[in-house]
C-alpha cells in the first residue's frame, strides 16, 4: 500500500502523516510532498520512528515520483482560515493548487483512491471530478470529500454532553462542509434523547466548530490535529476496505445518489472498489428537513463554483 499525502509539510500533513507512520499496515510505503522546503526534513524525522512503513519526502518539483504508484493520496495542500474567514473565501487561493495537484494524479497514479481535504471542500471536490473527467480517468467511486472531521466533532460534543462513552456515540453528518452544509442528524443518534433547545445549539456549534478553532488558534490557523486525526481515521477505513475488509462504513462528500446535490456528504460502505455501496441516509427529523432544504442553494453555488473554475 503506498499513501502520498500532497501538503505534507503543513500543519494537517505533519500530523496527518505521523499517524499515518504509526498505523497503515506493515511494508506501506508514505510519500511526502510539499512545496515547503522543509518536507524532506519532516520525512527524515518521522522516518525515525520504529514502524514497518517506508517514509520518503519529495520536494516541489517531485510530484511524479511521490506519486507514482500510489494507490491512495490525501491532499491537505492550501491555504487554511484566518478569524473572520469563510471557508469559501479559500477558494482562489486552494483552487489552483487542487487542480495542479489533481492534473498530477491522472498522470502517476489515475487508478488512486483521493481524499481531498483542501477547503472549501464543497468546490475542491468538483475541482478533482472535472481534471480527471477531461483526463478520461474518472471514477466516483474513487473521489472522497474528507468531511470526518464534522462527524468526530459531533461524537465528542455528544458524548461530552450527555456524559457518554464517545467510542460509542455515532453520529451521522450530511450535507457538504461549510457552515449550515453540515448538517448533524441527531434525530438518528441511537439511545439519546435531544430536546429541542439541545437539537438547536448542538448542530450550531457542531457547524462552527471549525471556526471554534480558528479563533482560538488566533491568526494561526485552523484545525490540524483534530483534522489530522479524522483523514487518518478516513484513511484507516479506505485501506480496510481494500483489504477486503466488509462493512467498513463512514459518511464523505461524493457524487452519490442522494439526489439533493450532485455532491453530497452521506453514508458509504468502503471496498475493494472504494465505494462499494451508497447508502440512504434515513429518515429526518422536521427540524432536520428543513436545515438540509435550507442549505441546498449554498451547496449547489459552492459545487458550481468548482465546476465553472474548470471551465
Ligand atoms: N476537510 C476538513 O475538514 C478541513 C479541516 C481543517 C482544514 N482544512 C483545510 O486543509 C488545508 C490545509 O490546512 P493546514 O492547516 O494544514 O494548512 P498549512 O498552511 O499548515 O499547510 C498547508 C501546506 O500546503 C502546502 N502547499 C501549498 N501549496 C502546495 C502545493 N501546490 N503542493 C503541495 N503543497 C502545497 C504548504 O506548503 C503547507 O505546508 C486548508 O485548505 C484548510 O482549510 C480542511
Amino acid at each position: 500500500m503506498k499513501v502520498a499525502v500532497l501538503g505534507a509539510a503543513g500543519g494537517i500533513g505533519q500530523a496527518l502523516s505521523l499517524l499515518l507512520k504509526n498505523g497503515l499496515p506493515a511494508g506501506s510505503e508514505l510519500a511526502l510532498y510539499d512545496v515547503a522546503p522543509v518536507v524532506p526534513g519532516v520525512a527524515v524525522d518521522l522516518s525515525h520512528i520504529p514502524t514497518a512503513v517506508k517514509v520518503a519526502g519529495y520536494g516541489k518539483d517531485d510530484l511524479d515520483p511521490a506519486l507514482a504508484g500510489a494507490d491512495i493520496v490525501l491532499i491537505p495542500a492550501g491555504m487554511p482560515r484566518k478569524p473572520g474567514m469563510d471557508r469559501a473565501d479559500l477558494f482562489n487561493v486552494n483552487a489552483s493548487i487542487v487542480r495542479t495537484l489533481a492534473e498530477g494524479i491522472v498522470k502517476n497514479c489515475p487508478k488512486a483512491f483521493v481524499g481531498v481535504i483542501t477547503n472549501p471542500v464543497n468546490g475542491t471536490v468538483p475541482i478533482v471530478r472535472e481534471v480527471f473527467k477531461k483526463a478520461g480517468t474518472y471514477d466516483a467511486a474513487r473521489v472522497f470529500g474528507v468531511t470526518t472531521l464534522d462527524v468526530i466533532r459531533a461524537e465528542t460534543f455528544i458524548a461530552e454532553l450527555k456524559g457518554l462513552d464517545v467510542s460509542e456515540v455515532k453520529v451521522p453528518v450530511i450535507g457538504g462542509h461549510s457552515g449550515t452544509t453540515i448538517l448533524p442528524l441527531l434525530s438518528q443518534v441511537a439511545g439519546v434523547e435531544f430536546s429541542d433547545e439541545e437539537v438547536a445549539s448542538l448542530t450550531k456549534r457542531i457547524q462552527n466548530a471549525g471556526t471554534e478553532v480558528v479563533e482560538a488558534k488566533a491568526g494561526g490557523g485552523s484545525a490540524t490535529l483534530s483534522m489530522g486525526a479524522a483523514a487518518a481515521r478516513f484513511c484507516f477505513s479506505l485501506v480496510k476496505g481494500l483489504q477486503g475488509e466488509e462493512n467498513v462504513l463512514e459518511y464523505a462528500y461524493v457524487e452519490g445518489n442522494t439526489g439533493d446535490a450532485e455532491f453530497f456528504a452521506q453514508p458509504i460502505r468502503l471496498g475493494k472498489n472504494g465505494v462499494e455501496e451508497l447508502l440512504p441516509y434515513g429518515e429526518l427529523s422536521a427540524f432536520e428537513q428543513k436545515a438540509k432544504d435550507d442549505m441546498l442553494a449554498t451547496l449547489e453555488k459552492d459545487i458550481k463554483e468548482g465546476v465553472d473554475f474548470m471551465a
